[in-house]
């Protein structure tokens, strides 16, 4: 039987990732070995056919034996034993990480979108089947039938990025932070008649004297925004912002000479596990609107148009609505001012399922057909 070895199964992507797994009854066909950086000969979880001692997952001897191994350790833990595996084995690597997204021999998955790069991988003996940055995969979940009628000549988009995106440790500051804030002002905000400028002269104050927790942001996130995600990168854009043109273009299968442009700027904001992006898109044709959200609608059975209104706006197209599910609202689309060829449109998603797990979850299942 096939063995499957899972790493970081156990941290917040791989967690998302086991709950999908169980939910599609995934645990069929194949024996899945999990493995552990720290616990190793501890019980492993049952998935169905009893729990099993944890495997050593610095142990390449034992990675060796798997036929695929699926990592949500992190970038960390592939650096350290990617080469040394590799050297010696030839099975499957699917990884949420992006250590090795953008090497000529990794393909990044994402099957609803690129379902034809992953098969024309698998056939030519490509190995490595890794995740895509979340902005991109949910950016391409939004539009991709705008991507694949040929119809996005350029696309800027401007994120609102969760606090998940940043990592576990990151979530709970922010809501830490909220707390702070939320005390320092808990009896004015219960006297209906307080002044609200001294309520947020207060909250102004606490934001700025520096005891506010921010160990993880480096600056406060509650009250506030942080438009900078990731490294300095080049050009002045962030990493995560160069992510956009590099991963989407390799997604689609692009090579220099029919790039699509993608540029923007990416935001942390407030949102605990839903990242959201503003598009400017100039199409390489101008269609009726109502063409545009038919052909927007039709391309995957998880994006949903939300009509433009502030009652469908309101209760559809916020990260309060899409946390959770794997449903990819696409709203506020229209044609802009700059002229009939460049629409606008908003949408949401959520970071760790088809941001993260989602695709990996589904690469495995292609990877055992
Ligand atoms: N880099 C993303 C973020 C998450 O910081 O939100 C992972 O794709």
């Amino acid at each position: 039987m096939v063995k499957v070895g899972f790493v970081g199964w156990r941290g917040m992507v791989g967690s998302v990732l086991m709950e999908r797994m169980r939910a599609e009854n995934d645990f069929q066909g194949f024996e899945p070995v999990f493995f552990t950086t720290s616990q190793s000969g501890k019980p492993g979880p049952d998935v169905g056919m009893g729990a099993k001692p944890l495997e050593d997952a610095m142990n390449i001897d034992k990675l060796a034996e798997m036929d695929i191994i699926l990592s949500c350790q992190g970038g960390d833990y592939t650096n350290a034993v990617y080469t040394p595996l590799r050297a010696r084995w030839n099975g499957y690597w699917i990884d949420a990480a992006s250590t090795l997204r953008m090497a000529d021999d990794a393909i990044i998955v994402l099957d609803p979108v690129n379902r034809n790069v992953i098969d024309a991988g698998l056939q030519s003996g490509v190995k490595n089947y890794i995740g895509g940055n979340c902005t991109v995969s949910l950016m391409l979940m939004a539009l991709g039938g705008l991507f694949e009628k040929g119809l996005v000549e350029w696309i800027s988009s401007m994120t609102y990025q969760a606090a998940s995106g940043a990592g576990a440790k990151n979530m709970r500051e922010l809501l830490t932070q909220m707390g702070e804030l939320n005390g320092e002002v808990g009896d004015l905000l219960a006297d209906p008649a307080s002044a609200i400028l001294d309520i947020d002269t207060k909250v102004t104050a606490k934001l700025n004297d520096g005891t506010l927790s921010t160990a993880n942001f480096g600056a406060p996130l509650a009250g506030s925004l942080i438009p900078w995600i990731d490294k300095l990168w080049e050009n002045g854009q962030t990493k995560e912002e160069w992510k956009g043109i590099a991963e989407t273009n390799k997604i689609l299968g692009k090579t220099a000479a029919n790039l699509i442009p993608v540029d923007g700027q990416c935001v942390r904001i407030g949102a605990m596990r839903c990242h959201s992006q503003g598009f400017t898109i100039k199409l390489t044709q101008d269609l009726p609107l109502a063409e545009i959200e038919s052909i927007i609608a039709s391309h995957n059975e998880w994006v949903k148009v939300i009509p433009n209104d502030k009652e469908a706006t309101l209760h559809g197209l916020t990260p309060v609505q899409a946390s959770g599910t794997l449903t990819i609202p696409v709203g506020r689309i229209r044609k802009m001012n700059l002229g009939p060829e460049y629409l606008t449109a908003f949408t949401v998603g959520d970071q760790l399922l088809w941001g993260a797990a989602e695709p990996v979850r589904r690469m495995l299942k292609i990877a055992l057909e």
